[in-house]
């Protein structure tokens, strides 16, 4: 009780607050997010995420070298695909010389030993803009989880360590174990996208992908029949437990800033590695924010980066990564 216990006595300086802190970032923390796309010397800004690109198969291997470098040691890629190449079904999904099958050798090639880990859902090969196969304006569950298990099965042969579904469909992480082991892959994991929401979040990154769901007669306009409504928590907890259950290796929780109250309960009741997305819409926040001269761009970041590892993440997939192990 004060005065004995005076608490500001291990915050006198900064060497004490260095002992004393309890949460480290180090670059261990962190998955950057890569966009992909068809292409020669093309590194192209995206318009709504300042200073983030879609790179060419030629410009990513600098981009790997470099991400590896700086102790950055995993990538989550995301394609864009060429219109032409859109259907219902995702047939480009599983083209053995498709985009992300040829990013990813492309990263192996530069980096052997960065972990590749890809994106699973068809928004990117959606003429409809959305995860799964549409049939009378409904998005199709068990369809689309067939569809997903061979786009991961596609991945894992061309040599992705790691497949990220991102989709939200019932049963497809046991479906999607059950196709790796099927066919020898014992050895590639699986980061579900356990509790992911039906967030406005998401924007910048639709823009990037051109990937938003269309404005069109009998398509739903949004993903709220799969993916979560922001009002709910329990529902978070029976995901993940279902995704462990499926066989997850690890677990997410997306976005990140706003739903920190779950990433902290996900945490609490996971014995796999908890990953969070701080997805686009947060990026953008900062970045317009900042431009303008109302916040400290590297100082919010970086509380930002901290608190989420505090509420739990054991990784956080983020568009600032390279940024934060700049300044690590
Ligand atoms: C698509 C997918 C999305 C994101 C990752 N995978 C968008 C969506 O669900 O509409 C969002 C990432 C971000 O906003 O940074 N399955």
């Amino acid at each position: 009780m004060y005065p004995l216990r005076r608490n500001r006595r291990l915050r006198v300086n900064s060497t004490i607050r260095s002992l004393v802190q309890e949460t480290i970032l180090s670059p261990n923390d962190f998955i950057v997010p890569l966009f992909v796309v068809e292409g020669k010397g093309i590194k192209d800004e995206i318009p709504s995420m300042p200073n983030y690109y879609r790179y060419s198969l030629d410009l990513l291997t600098n981009e790997v070298k470099e991400l590896w470098q700086l102790g950055l040691k995993s990538v989550l890629l995301f394609v864009k695909v060429p219109d032409n190449l859109k259907d219902n079904k995702g047939a480009e999904a599983i083209n053995p010389n498709g985009l992300m099958q040829r990013a990813i050798k492309t990263i192996k090639d530069a980096a052997p030993d960065m972990l590749v880990m890809t994106d699973v859902a068809l928004d990117p090969y959606s003429v409809y803009g959305h995860d799964g196969i549409i049939e009378k304006g409904i998005v199709l569950n068990d369809p689309t989880v067939d569809a997903l298990c061979q786009m991961a099965l596609s991945h894992a042969q061309a040599g992705a360590d790691f497949v990220a579904p991102s989709d939200m469909m019932d049963g497809r992480i046991q479906s999607i174990r059950e196709t790796l082991e099927d066919n020898a892959f014992e050895n590639v994991g699986i980061m579900a996208y356990s509790a992911k929401y039906a967030s406005a979040f998401y924007g910048p990154f639709r823009d990037a992908l051109d990937s938003a769901p269309v404005d069109e007669k009998d398509i739903p306009k949004d993903k709220k029949t799969y993916q979560m409504d922001p009002h709910n928590r329990i529902e978070a907890l029976r995901e993940t437990r279902m995704d462990i259950e499926e066989g997850a290796d690890i677990v997410m929780v997306k976005p990140g800033l706003p739903y920190l109250d779950i990433v902290r309960e996900v945490k609490n009741m996971s014995e796999v590695p908890v990953a969070v997305y701080q997805v686009s819409g947060e990026y953008a926040m900062l970045k317009a924010a900042a431009a303008n001269g109302w916040l400290d761009h590297d100082a919010v970041m970086m509380e930002q980066l901290v608190s989420i590892k505090r509420a739990g993440a054991d990784l956080i997939a983020s568009y600032f990564a390279k940024d934060a192990v700049r300044l690590l």
